[in-house]
């Protein structure tokens, strides 16, 4: 099975969270600045999706504006604009719309979600833009179909319930329990944009690199790996985080953070620990090794990114830490700031 593009949603809504007003004029939310931001983001992508009525009542174009984006997409074989994709069951489309007469991509109509991120794939596209509006932006979230969301909010309130808000009521795998991760925000003029990431995967190079991010801060070692490890609860907050050699000259950056949190503390038994290396299962200058002291503190989920490279032990923490039922998630393609902090360690 080829895999799904990453999806990322797009979209600016007022402060009482409408996307447009009841009019039939088109609203505007944001400002230059942020379509040119758009405009970048457009850019980065293989195709561009919105919904029938976007179509049928904004006749956007969606193509990208800037001529040195348009040049640099050219330049890297890539046609001028992305691919354009609107979903519709019903096909009443009106064949002159600006969505169909501009731009040098190709342009899709899609009834089917599933089988539109299948035929996307299969045509190679990585990179999906979701642009809206509210049913469509409805039916990714519900479907947990969405890697990543850019929530633009403007200076002003719509104030009338006959206009299309953000998204639909629906069940969203991103409710109080489980929340997504805010990973940026930006002021941009007078509007300020949100970047939340929604997909496990996602939400786990975020904090990895924050553990990865932490390990440029250890004091240099010759016998000992440079190591940033950080503990999030179920909830996406963080709640310890520590590196290696940071409280004393042997301390290991999982034993830093742990021994932050009270052993009876309860987010422990719904917690991930984020850890650049593998949590080390040998150990001279402690009793215990990393990997006794995630089992002892409950900890149910532990991800890293670098397998501990044999420099001074064998080590076998994510053997020993799956054995115990827990869940292990290596992330090999976050391995390379790893290596670059240990290059002194590492095998040439
Ligand atoms: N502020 C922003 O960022 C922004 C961006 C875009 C749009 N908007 C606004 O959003 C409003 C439109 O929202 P909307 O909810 O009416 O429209 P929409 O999401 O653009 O379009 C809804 C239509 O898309 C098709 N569709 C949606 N989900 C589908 C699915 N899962 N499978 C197949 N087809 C699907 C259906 O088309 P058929 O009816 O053809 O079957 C459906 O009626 C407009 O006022 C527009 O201005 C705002
Ligand atoms: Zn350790």
């Amino acid at each position: 099975m080829t895999t799904r593009p990453y999806v990322l949603l797009s979209a600016a809504m007022s402060i009482d969270g409408y996307l447009d007003d009841a009019t039939d004029q088109r609203l505007v939310l944001s400002n230059d600045l942020d379509w040119d931001r758009v405009d970048e983001v457009r850019a980065g992508c293989d195709a561009i999706l919105v919904g029938a009525n976007t179509v049928r009542r904004d006749n956007p174009r969606l193509v990208i504006r800037s001529a040195a984006r348009r040049e640099r997409r050219v330049a890297s074989g890539l046609p001028a604009d992305p691919i354009k994709v609107v979903l519709s069951r019903s096909g009443d489309l009106d064949p002159a719309a600006a969505f169909f007469t501009t731009g040098e991509g190709e342009k899709l109509v899609h009834a089917d979600i599933d089988t539109m991120l299948a035929d996307l794939a299969a045509r190679g596209v990585r990179r999906l833009m979701v642009e809206g509006g509210t049913g469509t932006h409805t039916s990714f979230l519900t479907r947990g179909l969405a890697d990543e969301l850019h929530l633009v909010v403007a200076p002003f309130f719509v104030g009338d319930a006959a206009a299309p808000r953000f998204v639909h009521d629906g069940r969203f795998p991103w409710d109080r329990d489980r929340r997504a991760t805010l990973a940026e925000v930006r002021k941009i003029g007078n509007v300020v944009l949100h970047r939340y990431l929604l997909s496990e995967r996602e939400v786990d190079r975020y904090w990895l690199e924050q553990a990865v991010e932490l390990s440029r801060r250890c004091p240099p070692s010759d016998t000992a790996f440079a190591v940033g490890a950080v503990v999030v609860d179920a909830h996406g907050e963080e709640i310890a985080r520590g590196y290696s050699r940071e409280t004393d000259d042997r301390v290991h950056a999982e034993e830093a953070a742990l021994a932050r949190l009270d052993p009876a503390d309860p987010r422990l038994a719904t917690a991930t620990i984020y850890s650049s290396l593998e949590p080390c299962s040998r150990r001279r200058s402690r009793p215990r090794t990393c990997t006794r002291l995630i089992l002892d503190a409950g900890l149910p989920r532990v991800v890293f990114a670098l397998r501990e490279p044999p420099t001074f032990v064998d080590g076998e923490g994510a053997e020993l830490l799956a054995a115990a039922g827990r869940e292990v998630v290596e992330r090999p393609d976050l391995a390379a700031g790893v290596r670059e902090v240990n290059r002194s360690l590492l095998p040439a």
